[in-house]
């Protein structure tokens, strides 16, 4: 069982990557807290008879009220299986738990079937960063024999775990990378990427694809391959594009409102960036094709990969990049911010992996964000769905112990979701932006030839 209560990445080793910037990649884990103290009068949030029981039994009393300076468990978090549901149900709960000097403990199940596991450390990582007064743990119970040895043991470390905020995460980063020991794929094979087609995870796949040099791609993402507007000279600049389709607009006697506008600009820039992606992929020699669906629609996940699959053969390399932010404070959240976020980046690697067969997998590449190692202001719902995915990878790892499974816990980089005003708001903080062809070479050797004990890769600065 590991403790949240300090976290601290540990290095495995210490080799080069031959990266072209002050870029690093690290193999991280979590570090157990040191058990020191007592958790008092225990309050849990929804009747749990077993847990009740073996808090009993290990001698800590629990309350049927939460008074002043209760320690607060947070149990909603074991039962809900729909993932979205539970992780929408412990933040609500949490906010009704602040104040009164109380303690929060959140539990969460760290393996077993990938729906039922959960990535609150993403959540109480970032709430002890917004709620600084409030102390909030997090346990990540491994999966148990049977529930109840699950809450014995979970009360065995409840009576020693001591529940204060923590502080910033002591880090020790070393400065180089894990080794790149491992042997590339023997065939190219076939590859679905989800959000591979734009931002980020394009330049990502275009450095594989140099380096496998043949194989099939599968891009997939929600965007049309729209046409560029005729008459309008090429440009990757919205600003710029968004005054020529103004000025061609006003030419022809029309007086577009400015949504409209800004909308079919981003839209032919989408279908620009998706066409130079699948342009660049066949310059590679590999065979690329882009499937336009939402990953958050099950039945058409399925109907589009078994088509795929049925014409390309079975898929042997699993790339998910597709997500989209929602940022706010904790407090401010709706259910239908964590469901936007959620979407694509969970449930949608929920109906991806449902859609194919896994024991065809060999390579597994997760974009997961440093925000589920350090927690972000105003990100509670993406730290959250990032931990889950890197829980998923950890999970994946064992469960396919031939497969390559890399979890990347990105840092900003200069490009895809990270706009000017993100990227300027990074620089201030100190924190440097990860250049896209450095990130595109560490994920695609990583990826290809790393290590496959190196699970968690945190890639970029420290915040
Ligand atoms: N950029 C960074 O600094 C950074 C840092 C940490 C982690 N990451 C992670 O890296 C990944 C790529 O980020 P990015 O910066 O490149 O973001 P981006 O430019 O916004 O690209 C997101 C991609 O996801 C696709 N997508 C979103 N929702 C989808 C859905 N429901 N179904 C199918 N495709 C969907 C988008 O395509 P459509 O819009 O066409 O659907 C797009 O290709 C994300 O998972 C992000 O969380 C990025």
């Amino acid at each position: 069982m590991a403790a949240d209560l300090p976290v601290r990445p540990e290095i495995a080793s210490t080799a080069e990557t031959g990266a072209r910037s002050a870029v690093r990649a690290v193999n991280w884990r979590p570090v157990p807290a040191e058990p020191v103290g007592k958790p008092g009068s225990v309050f849990l949030t929804a009747p749990e008879r077993h847990l009740e029981k073996a808090l009993a039994d290990a001698g800590i009393k629990t309350v049927s009220k939460p008074g002043a300076k209760s320690t607060i468990v947070i149990t909603e978090g074991l039962k809900l299986p729909d993932p979205t549901a539970r992780h929408w149900a412990v933040l609500e709960v949490a906010r009704q738990c602040r104040g009164r000097g109380n303690r929060i403990l959140m539990l969460e199940k760290a393996n077993g079937a990938l729906s039922r596991i959960s990535g609150l450390q993403g959540l109480a990582r970032t709430l002890r960063q917004e709620w600084p007064e409030v102390g909030i743990a997090c346990w990540s119970l491994a999966a148990p024999a049977s529930k109840l040895d699950l809450l014995g043991a979970f009360s065995a470390e409840l009576e020693d775990a001591i529940l204060t905020p923590d502080g910033p995460m002591a880090q020790s980063v070393a400065p180089n990378a894990p080794p790149l020991s491992g042997k590339g794929p023997e065939t190219p094979g076939v590859w679905l990427v989800s959000g591979g087609a734009r931002g980020v995870t394009s330049d990502c796949v275009l450095a594989l694809a140099e380096r496998l040099g043949g194989g099939t791609v599968l891009l997939a993402g929600r965007s049309p391959i729209a046409p560029w507007p005729e008459g309008i000279a090429d440009t990757g600049d919205l600003k710029a594009l968004r005054l020529a389709l103004i000025e061609k607009a006003r030419a022809q006697g029309e007086k577009p409102l400015p949504k409209e506008v800004d909308r079919a600009a981003r839209a032919a820039l989408a279908g620009r960036e998706i066409r130079a992606t699948l342009a660049g992929l066949q310059a590679c020699g590999v065979r690329a094709e882009y499937l336009q669906l939402d990953l958050g629609d099950a039945d058409r996940v399925k109907e589009a990969l078994a088509k795929a699959q049925a014409q390309h053969g079975a898929i042997t390399g699993l790339i998910h990049g597709a997500g989209v932010l929602a940022d706010g404070l904790a407090e401010t959240k709706t259910r239908e911010d964590v469901g936007r976020v959620f979407a694509p980046k969970l449930q949608g690697f929920l109906n991806l992996m449902a859609a194919l067969e896994p024991a065809a997998l060999s390579h597994i590449g997760l974009f997961s964000s440093a925000s589920a190692v350090f927690g972000n202001i105003g990100q509670s719902d993406y730290a959250m769905a990032n931990a889950w995915l890197s829980r998923v990878a950890r999970q994946l790892a064992e469960d396919l112990p031939d497969a390559q499974v890399k979890s990347f816990c990105w840092g900003p980089w200069n490009g895809g979701m990270v706009d000017e005003a993100l990227a300027a708001h990074f620089r201030a903080r100190g924190i440097g932006l990860i250049e896209r062809a450095d990130g595109a070479a560490i994920f695609a050797d990583h990826l290809l030839y790393g290590d496959r004990a190196d699970v968690e890769l945190l890639v970029g600065d420290e915040w």
